[in-house]
């Protein structure tokens, strides 16, 4: 697939789970030509299949892999537990100049704990865990850790809420924030240097807790912000 910026290509790396699924319905809806990566190829065609149904739009599924290949920016939504490992696995399909966008969440649930709890990683935080495991030249901008999944995936839920974006470089958050703002009613929000992941990462298990209580899917929302401020 050839890049554009009307029809941006947009991997999913674990696309045929809940929030890989979620999201790709959304930018396939938006227009964007998203592809499904899967451990299996043939698994992938068919969320691929199914997504592109429910929203009309352009979806394609293939190995991991290949989809790592697809474009310069890459979505990472397989769970944590997995994370670390399936990323020494796909060091041969990314290459300098790519950017990872990470969604891990390392929820104490990943080691049979509550999913209310967060478990500690050395490194600070899952996104930093990544860029320490992602060849050298590709870049980890980290994202879309509050939105929920199954609200994604329901396109007749408005959403409406914010998204920290982390990461080292301006740039970078600009380019991944232009995909993320591409969710009608999803605003991405400059939350700082890749460390301050560490502390975006904790506030899914805040949101989980509020969402048990409230029986909903709660978003973020940050007040005050300048309107039309650039990224
Ligand atoms: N669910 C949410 O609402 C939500 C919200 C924000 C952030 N997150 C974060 O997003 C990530 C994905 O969450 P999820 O709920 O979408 O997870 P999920 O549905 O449980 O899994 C996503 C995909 O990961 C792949 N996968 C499973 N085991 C794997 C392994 N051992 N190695 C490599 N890939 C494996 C599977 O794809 P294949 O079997 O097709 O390869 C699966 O469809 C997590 O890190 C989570 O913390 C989730």
């Amino acid at each position: 697939m050839s890049e554009n910026s009307e029809s941006p290509v947009i991997p999913v790396i674990g696309g045929t789970g809940a929030l890989g699924s979620g999201l790709a319905k959304r930018w396939a809806t938006g227009g964007a030509r998203v592809v499904i990566g899967s451990r299996d190829a043939g698994r992938a065609g068919e969320a691929a299949t199914k997504i592109a149904e429910e929203s009309g739009g352009s979806v394609v599924g293939m190995t991991n892999e290949d989809a790592a290949k697809a474009a310069e920016i890459v979505f990472l939504t397989i769970p944590f537990r997995n994370q670390s490992e399936y990323l020494t696995n796909l060091k041969g399909s990314l290459s300098p100049g790519q950017i990872l966008v990470d969604c891990s969440v390392p929820l104490a649930a990943a080691i049979s704990g509550k999913a209310t709890r967060t478990i500690g990683i050395w490194q600070g935080s899952a996104a930093q865990q990544a860029q320490e495991m992602v060849p050298e030249g590709v870049v980890v901008v980290s994202a879309l850790h509050t939105v929920s999944a199954p609200g994604l995936s329901d396109l007749s839920h408005d959403l409406d809420e914010d998204v920290p974006v982390c990461g080292d470089r301006k740039a970078d958050k600009a380019r991944v924030a232009e995909l993320i703002g591409r969710i009608e009613g999803l605003r991405p929000v400059n939350a700082g240097a890749l460390e301050m992941s560490r502390i975006v990462e904790q506030l899914t298990a805040l949101m989980i807790s509020v969402n048990i209580r409230y029986k909903t899917h709660a978003g973020l929302k940050f007040t005050n912000l300048p309107e039309g401020e650039s990224f």
